[in-house]
């Protein structure tokens, strides 16, 4: 990526162009009709695109009222360090900033990456465990190929 490249902001990836972004960063893959319903269900989806090929992404789920989880934080590792994933965030922020009015108050969080902790610090968010907040907790459910169910 030069100076010269230019990054355009969408709001909408392919099934096929989301795992191709999770598997750049080594992340596993959705199966489709997971995936499928996991991007139509966002409740706000930015993609970073570059020559019409997505190269990052970050959506927001949340049930509208009170809670907003920021997930699927991607950037292609050939286009990091150029403040695409900085951009991303903001614009996240900015999302869900608008649909908060005067009085109210939502709680915005997200799982960080093993040390992506002061990526996301420099936009306010705390890492965890502080004040009364503890560790945040998550385990993946899966079924193996032979329809045993397994947590890890
Ligand atoms: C984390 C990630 C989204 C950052 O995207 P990016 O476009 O490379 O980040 P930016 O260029 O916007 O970096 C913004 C700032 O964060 C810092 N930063 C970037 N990656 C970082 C990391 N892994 N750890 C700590 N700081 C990081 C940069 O140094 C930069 O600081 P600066 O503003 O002082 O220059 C990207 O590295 C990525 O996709 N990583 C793999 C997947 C992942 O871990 N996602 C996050 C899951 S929570």
């Amino acid at each position: 990526m030069n100076k010269e490249t230019k990054i355009t902001y969408v709001n909408n990836i392919s099934v096929e162009d989301y795992n191709a972004l999770r598997k750049s960063v080594n992340w596993i893959n959705v199966t489709e009709k997971r995936a499928a319903i996991a991007l139509k269900n966002s409740f706000y989806l930015c993609v970073a695109v570059c020559d019409n090929k997505p190269v990052g992404m970050a959506r927001i789920v949340s049930d509208g009222g009170y809670t907003y989880f920021i997930t699927d934080v991607i950037v292609h590792p050939d286009y990091q360090g150029h403040h695409i994933g900085t951009e991303l965030i903001r614009r996240e922020l900015d999302y869900i900033q608008k649909d908060v009015v005067a009085g109210e108050t939502v709680m915005v969080s997200l799982m960080a990456a093993y040390h992506r902790e002061s990526f996301y610090e420099k936009f306010g968010f705390h890492t965890r465990p502080f004040g009364n907040h503890g560790p945040g907790m998550s385990m993946w459910v899966s079924r193996d190929v032979t329809g045993n169910p397994m947590t890890f």
